[in-house]
């Protein structure tokens, strides 16, 4: 696991912006896994604004979104797949055919998970999977005691996860009580996660995280046993860090030629 701390969610934005620049470079037709949520946005921002200046194209990338609530109803506001398209995919010129997000409104659950998975192995499976953590260590949807090696299923969430959402919609009533995810066996077959996380209200998740032990009760720590793996934090999610003066001068250390 590299860690990495920066002072600001902007210039956490411009670190993994460049390494989708970097990819796209090598690879135009990029698999990219996109996660919804509030920490993520800045990135799509500077995504947004370098291909507005013409940096690179997203015409030939693909993309797969971790979950989505079941049961919304098709084009719903805040349903995942509506939520990625206004704060991202609309504002390039990736085909919105490209973009897959598992289906909520299945009519036969098994077959709907297994199908994701297989559109995703078709794919060729994530080149890069942006990820956000909850305060109790989820990451998509897998919630704390989620078996480690899952694949996309149903899960229903934890009550602090659905008052967590419930400010996207008027209510925690509101907010439903089961998703699809992506499970976190399928999350760890990406080539390379990059982990996201600001704010102090993240700090505990992300100690279990990275120096706490792997252990179902938080998913995330599942990304210690991951080949590549970044976690990109602000200066207030790494404060309970034990090892932080040794995370910072390691990157610090960084030669220039290697990016993330
Ligand atoms: P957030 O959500 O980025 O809005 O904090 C993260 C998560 O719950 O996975």
């Amino acid at each position: 696991m590299e860690i990495v701390i920066l002072p600001s969610a902007s210039e956490i934005a411009k670190l993994v912006a460049d390494k989708v620049q970097k990819l796209l470079k090598i690879k135009p037709n990029l698999v990219l896994g996109l996660a919804t949520g509030s920490t993520p946005i800045p990135i799509y921002d500077e995504l947004v604004a370098r291909y507005e200046q013409g940096l690179f194209s997203f015409s030939k990338v693909r993309a797969f979104l971790l979950d989505e609530y079941v049961n919304l109803p098709f084009g719903h506001p805040q349903s995942y797949l509506e939520v990625i398209r206004r704060c991202f995919v609309n504002r390039l010129d990736i085909d919105p055919n490209n973009v897959h997000a598992p289906d909520g409104t299945f009519s036969d659950m098994f077959l709907s998970c297994s199908s994701y998975e297989s559109k995703i192995k078709e794919s060729g499976g994530v080149d890069l999977q942006i990820l956000g953590i909850g305060i109790d260590g989820h990451i998509a949807f897998n919630e704390q005691g989620s078996s480690l090696v899952s694949r996309t299923r149903v899960k229903t969430l934890t009550e602090r996860t659905r008052q967590d959402n419930a400010r996207f919609f008027n209510s925690t009533n509101e907010v439903p009580r089961h998703v699809v995810t992506q499970g976190l066996g399928t999350i760890m077959d990406a080539e390379h996660i990059v982990l996201v996380a600001t704010g102090i209200s993240k700090a505990k998740a992300v100690a279990n995280t990275v120096e706490g032990a792997v252990s179902a009760s938080c998913p995330a720590s599942i990304l210690q046993m991951h080949k590549h793996v970044t976690v990109v934090l602000d200066d207030a999610s790494a404060s309970d860090l034990e090892r932080q003066d040794y995370y910072r001068s390691t990157f610090s250390a960084k030669p220039s030629w290697q990016s993330i």
